[in-house]
């Protein structure tokens, strides 16, 4: 399974790749569009084809082939969301923020460029992520990609992952508990994490029941990477990662590993996992690939 898995894995990501090396070119320009400014465009290349891990996207297709929709279709929303995600880390390394100079093992954007090319390479894949997810697609009706349009803007916006990092902010000069913790990270990154699994459903076009599964399952994925992301800047080292560690204890951010202990966190982990993996039970073998998901999220070592 392990083998297949980690297939499957990298044929998507490839998939994601081509997909937005694609969309976001310099001669690619769209209906409406003026020109395209060749240093923004270089900037939101950077940002999105320098080897991330595409694991959101990959969520969206695998939610999305539980209910028999294709790649293809699925690929607009699984694209539109990892520009969200890269946009999210482009802001998220800004000086005014975490202030990181390395991501994915090189230079961040703010680096390579400047702020404001940062500023506004990250304002550019947060709205083109919009354009993607709302043009027509075959297989892909009106309401859904209009439905879909409205779980990505909640998803993260104020009340999802922008909202986490203002609250992840603030929670450096404070001292969180528990229940701020898990609140400001089921926004940060549980947010955009559930949208991937919720996505499938709605492209699937799957029944309440079905879609509160995935939702319930997005929840409890979302948990258990950031945990796994909170572990993992204790644990390993920058050349691992692409980004630098032992920074949420330099920051004094209140994680779940500061708040309960390495050992504490590391079964808190496996519970995730196994809720995440029994939620899936009523699909039976056709979810096995999410389960590997959640495995895959809570065992990664990068
Ligand atoms: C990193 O996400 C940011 C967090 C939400 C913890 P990933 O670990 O998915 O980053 P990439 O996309 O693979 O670089
Ligand atoms: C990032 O959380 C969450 C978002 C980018 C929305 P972190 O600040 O922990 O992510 P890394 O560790 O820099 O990737
Ligand atoms: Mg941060
Ligand atoms: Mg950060
Ligand atoms: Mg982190």
């Amino acid at each position: 399974m392990d083998e297949q898995f980690r297939n499957r894995l990298s044929e998507h990501a490839e998939a994601v790749t081509r997909f937005l090396d694609k969309a976001i070119s310099p001669d690619e320009i769209r209906q409406g569009e003026i020109s395209r400014p060749a240093q923004l465009i270089a900037a939101m290349r950077y940002a999105t084809l320098n080897g991330g891990k595409r694991l959101r996207p990959f969520v969206t297709i695998e939610s999305a082939a539980l209910f028999g929709v294709s790649e293809a279709a699925a690929m607009p929303t699984a694209a539109a969301l990892e520009c969200i995600h890269c946009y999210s880390l482009v802001h998220d390394d800004l000086p005014a923020m975490d202030d990181d100079d390395l991501r994915r093992g090189k230079p961040t954007v703010h680096r390579k460029w400047d702020e404001a090319t940062a500023i506004l390479a990250g304002d550019s894949l947060l709205t083109f992520a919009f354009d993607l997810v709302t043009a027509p697609c075959d297989g892909v009706d009106e309401t859904v990609r209009c439905k879909l349009a409205s779980h990505l803007a909640r998803a993260a916006g104020p009340g999802g992952m922008a909202g986490g990092q203002m609250l992840d902010l603030q929670a450096e000069d404070g001292d969180p508990g528990m229940k701020e913790v898990l609140t400001l990270q089921s926004m940060k990154t549980g947010a955009l994490i559930r949208f991937a699994a919720e996505a499938g459903a709605i492209l699937g076009k799957a029944s309440p029941g079905e879609q509160e599964i995935l939702s319930r399952y997005g929840r409890l994925a979302g948990q258990a990477f950031q945990l796994a992301d909170d572990i993992l800047d204790v644990t390993a080292t920058t050349e691992q990662m692409g980004k630098k560690t032992g920074k949420d204890g330099e920051a004094g951010k209140g994680t779940l590993v500061s708040l309960l202990g390495l050992d504490e966190a590391r079964r808190r982990l496996d519970g995730l996992v196994e809720e995440a993996v029994a939620i899936l039970e009523p699909f039976g073998d056709r979810s096995n690939v999410l389960k590997a998901t959640a495995r895959f999220f809570a065992g990664r070592d990068s």
